[in-house]
């Protein structure tokens, strides 16, 4: 096996990164009970997430890091005023630093904001001791990040921090909606059940199936839970914490450790510098012989979790509707830089077809009806003992069917998220791959974009 040593040097924060990071966060959070207090507000903020469960990572990219402070409110305390006293806590505590911030929402609102090139999620939630108390989603973190911190030992830190690591390197870490993959309390939880992150790796390698159940505190639940993994909630017996794991990213996950074990090597704990040049991934469409099609349109202001899922339900139902029009869709994908623009990649094995279509008729027994699709279609000839006709079809080509549902009327079979509506009929761009590839300025995340969609296994082997 390979020596770990330096990949979690890398990985694990320095004395110098703990201390600042708990040093801001106190700050913060002394900020926020202040100006509580001043207020006369009954609300105390404590630090939760990677950070308090010293599971957080640190390298050289900042963004890996995100500081969880949640202001803990009485259960008494009624939900508007806990929205109000929390949004106003939050944003003084942020002005305070001169961060800078966005309202953003769970089950209810919190603020996601930048200090000093840190990002930190400041959550008013309610003060549960128990599940049974819960009130909304976000509350479940108080009790999560207590037996983490009760039952996580030491020196398995360092080994939960291996497996974000890793899942990060692989692209199944990240329980949002863009991902569908493995959230950090998923990763700690893995590494107690299995000890290891080796061990956890042997885990998903020996045992898992679709279905496969984890369930730590023995609560005897499982049985409630249809996703592809059940791990029941230590702290909440009615929760599976691999809700939002998809059966793709535990399918890649799994592939990724085997790839691993069978040949461990660090790159795995490093990001894989993909080489991706316009011309090269232009060769490798045209030489696909498929036809690919692009459609851009910019991207509503809406928080990516919101924005993910409308993306992908419109990926989806423009597969569904070129399909119904009898062409075949070998692959799709969606890409947003959840700012400017979002990108849809549909690409065909049938994108032609005739001016017409076959259209079954009644069968010849029944007379009447035979009759009148005979008026109707007086070509008709039988087959077997049913009529059959050629109607015209009314988009022979894939890129007039999809021009065709972006109109007024034709937006209505689209199941569209609601926010791309408006954006899309307003402003679409459809345009050819391998037109599209001929501008020299592409976005380099663009052609990253591309690339992972012609080699899907990128990641997952080194
Ligand atoms: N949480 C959850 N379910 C999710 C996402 C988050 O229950 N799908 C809770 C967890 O208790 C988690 C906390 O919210 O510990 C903070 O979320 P997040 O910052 O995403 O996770 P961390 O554990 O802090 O991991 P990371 O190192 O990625 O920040
Ligand atoms: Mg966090």
């Amino acid at each position: 096996m390979i020596d770990f040593k330096p990949i979690i040097s890398y990985i694990e924060p320095s004395e110098e990164d703990i201390k600042e990071v708990r040093n801001l966060s106190n700050k913060l959070i002394e900020i926020i009970n202040i100006t509580a207090r001043d207020n006369g507000f009954d609300a105390e903020a404590v630090l939760l997430g990677s950070v308090a469960k010293n599971t957080w990572i640190s390298t050289d990219d900042k963004e890996d890091l995100d500081i969880d402070i949640f202001i803990k409110f009485p259960l008494n305390t009624s939900t508007d005023d806990l929205k109000s006293q929390g949004l106003e806590l939050a944003q003084k505590c942020i002005e305070n630093f001169n961060g800078t911030y966005q309202e953003r929402y769970a089950s209810h609102p919190y603020l996601t904001g930048n200090i000093n090139g840190y990002h930190i999620d400041i959550v008013p939630c309610y003060d549960i001791k128990d599940s049974e108390e819960l009130k909304s989603a976000v509350d479940r973190t108080i009790l999560h990040t207590d037996y983490v911190m009760k039952n996580l030992k030491r020196y398995q830190q360092k080994e939960v921090r291996l497996l974000k690591r890793f899942m990060k390197m692989v692209g199944t870490y990240g329980s949002e909606f863009k991902v569908g993959g493995f959230s950090g309390y998923l990763c700690e939880l893995l590494v107690l059940h299995y000890g290891s992150f080796l061990e956890v790796l042997e885990g998903a390698f020996d045992q898992w199936k679709p279905g496969y159940q984890i369930d730590l505190e023995q609560h005897g639940t499982t049985h409630l839970f249809r996703e592809p993994l059940v791990v029941v909630d230590p702290t909440d017996k009615n929760r599976n914490v691999s809700a939002a794991l998809t059966l793709q990213k535990m399918a890649e996950f799994r592939v990724a450790a085997s790839n691993f074990l069978e040949t461990p090597n660090e790159s795995y704990f490093y990001p894989k510098l993909i080489d991706c040049h316009r011309e090269t991934i232009r060769n490798e469409f045209k030489n696909r012989s498929t036809n690919s099609i692009i459609l851009t349109f910019p991207a509503p202001d809406i928080p990516a979790d919101a924005l993910h899922p409308q993306i992908q339900k419109t990926e989806k139902s423009l597969v569904k509707i070129l399909e119904n029009g009898d062409f075949k869709v070998m692959g799709s994908d969606s890409c947003s830089d959840e700012d400017k623009k979002v990108v849809i990649l549909l690409e065909m094995t049938t994108w032609h077809l005739p001016p017409f279509k076959k259209h079954d008729g009644p069968v010849i027994w029944d007379e009447e009806n035979g009759k009148k699709f005979l008026q109707k279609h007086p070509e008709s000839w039988i087959e077997g003992d049913q009529w059959v006709t050629l109607t015209k079809r009314e988009y022979p080509d894939a890129e007039s069917l999809i021009r065709g549902t972006l109109t007024k009327m034709g937006i209505r079979r689209l199941r569209v998220g609601k926010h791309l509506k408006k954006k899309i009929m307003d402003n679409y761009h459809l345009i050819n791959v391998l037109d599209f590839l001929i501008d020299e300025n592409l976005d380099v995340e663009i052609l990253k974009f591309m690339h992972c969609y012609l080699h899907k296994n990128e990641f997952l082997t080194r």
